[in-house]
């Protein structure tokens, strides 16, 4: 990604600005910087990182399609269950050890979305109300959509290529 950065400098002049400044983000701050192209922010991670980021956002969604099943069948027993399997302890287990390496705005995002789901548990077993929990889900989903807007996931470039 970073070599067509540096091939676009040479061939759309219009453009180098920008990837120049990309260029320096990366340089500047190592695992975050802004990808021309696509517009979102890069996260660079290893390999085995990036495929845990990505098990992990698969567990969410296969998480919500239960948890929506659930909403359908007006099970709140299996709505607590299956929001609070998406809550902080998913989170804490998940995230702990890349905490040195995701943006710290990354992180709270994540958070935001764990802390969602113990939300959505703790109100299936007290209030019992499917459309309080669809509109609890709703709010949550868009914070999906906002991360997913902002963020995207490369692998960090072997050293050896400069
Ligand atoms: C803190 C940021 C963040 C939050 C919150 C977040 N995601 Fe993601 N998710 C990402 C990033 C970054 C990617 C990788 C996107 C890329 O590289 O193009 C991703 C990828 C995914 C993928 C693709 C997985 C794969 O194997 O390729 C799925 C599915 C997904 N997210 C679902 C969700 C769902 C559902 C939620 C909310 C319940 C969610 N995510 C919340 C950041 C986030």
């Amino acid at each position: 990604m970073k070599s067509s950065i540096l091939t676009g400098l040479f061939v759309r002049p219009q453009k180098s600005a920008l990837a120049g400044l990309s260029f320096a983000l990366a340089l500047i701050n190592g695992t975050v910087w802004a990808d021309a192209a696509d517009g979102r922010q890069v996260i660079e991670l290893t390999a085995a990182q990036r495929a845990h980021v990505l098990g992990e956002m698969r567990v969410l969604l296969s998480g919500t399609q239960t948890l929506l099943a659930a909403l359908a069948a007006d099970d709140m027993a299996a709505v607590a269950r299956q929001a609070s399997a998406l809550g902080m302890h998913m989170g804490h287990k998940a995230e702990n050890h890349l905490h040195d390496v995701l943006p710290p705005a990354f992180m709270q995002l994540g958070m935001a979305v764990h802390q969602d789901f113990d939300r959505i548990a703790a109100d299936a077993e007290s209030r019992k109300d499917t459309k309080h929990s669809l509109q609890q889900l709703s709010t949550t989903l868009s914070t999906c959509a906002v991360c997913h807007e902002a963020y995207q996931i490369q692998l960090i470039q072997p050293q050896q290529k400069q």
